[in-house]
């Protein structure tokens, strides 16, 4: 008999709203192999479309025919980016733009964007991470190394992909980044009170890095964003130091 399930799949208990992930299948000699049992985790709400795949509380086994499929839960992964990339990270960078607009911030941000040549030199030198789902670009990182420290240029995720972890994620392929080639932190520029920039980032690890302690290259890199044009008021560096976490 076919197997209904796979690992990945979502389902609900025939009989109640529970609902779960297939984590492992099996054909059942029990059931005389008319049926297949399954590990599933269970609970209580369905997660939204889009949300975050759950992190239920138990696992159970179940017999196939008391399972309801409901979708595949969908899958991301981090990886270097390639050029072939690249004209998809500068729509992506606009497009992300738009969760400025409560602070009148959303046209600047989607007109001085990565320079092109940045985001080449990030998929040559390996300071360029794309989030994917299903194989197609829906975030990046870009960063490259700034005295001693791997510095987060730039960040951005698809509004409709937002608040799943992909931010998260690919910071975190940043860090690794800066320990994999023996830097001491992560540094970034950002703004103090906007939701998902700095406090978001105090939760990721990283601290203000108060004025006196900013490097000359970290001067010239906040004069050079003033000079393209992006907002400087309230603009915050921060820094994450690798032995910290
Ligand atoms: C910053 C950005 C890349 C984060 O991407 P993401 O995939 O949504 O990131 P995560 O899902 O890992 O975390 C997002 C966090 O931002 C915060 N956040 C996002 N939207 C928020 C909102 N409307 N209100 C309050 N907090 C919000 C939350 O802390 C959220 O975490 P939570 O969902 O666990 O509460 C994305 O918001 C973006 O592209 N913003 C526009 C560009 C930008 O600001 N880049 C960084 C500039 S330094």
């Amino acid at each position: 008999m076919p197997s209904l399930f796979s690992p990945g799949d979502l389902v609900t208990l025939a009989s109640t709203d529970e609902c779960g992930v297939i984590v492992h299948t099996w054909p059942s000699a029990e059931l005389g192999g008319l049926e297949d049992c399954y590990v599933a985790f269970f609970r209580a709400e369905l997660p939204a479309p889009g949300a975050a795949p759950p992190r239920p509380p138990y696992v159970a086994r179940y017999a196939a025919t008391s399972l309801r499929h409901v979708r595949r839960l969908e899958p991301f992964a981090i990886r270097p980016a390639t050029p072939a990339d690249l004209d998809a990270l500068v729509s992506i960078e606009r497009a992300a733009a738009v969760r400025f607009e409560p602070f009148g911030l959303a046209d600047v941000m989607a007109t001085v964007v990565t320079p092109r040549e940045d985001l080449e030199r990030g998929a040559r030198d390996g300071g360029l991470f794309v989030a994917t789902l299903d194989g197609v670009p829906v975030g990046f990182a870009l960063a490259h190394p700034l005295d001693g420290a791997l510095h987060l240029d730039e960040l951005d995720v698809l509004p409709a992909h937002g608040r799943r972890g992909l931010g998260r994620a690919l910071v975190e392929a940043v860090v690794d980044l800066a320990r994999r080639r023996d830097l001491t932190a992560v540094t970034l520029s950002t703004l103090r009170s906007v939701p998902w920039n700095a406090p978001w980032y105090t939760r990721l690890g990283f601290h203000v890095l108060a004025e006196n302690a900013w490097t000359p290259h970290l001067r010239e890199l906040v004069a050079h964003e003033a000079a393209r044009g992006l907002p400087m008021t309230d603009r915050v560096l921060m820094r994450r130091l690798l032995d910290e976490r």
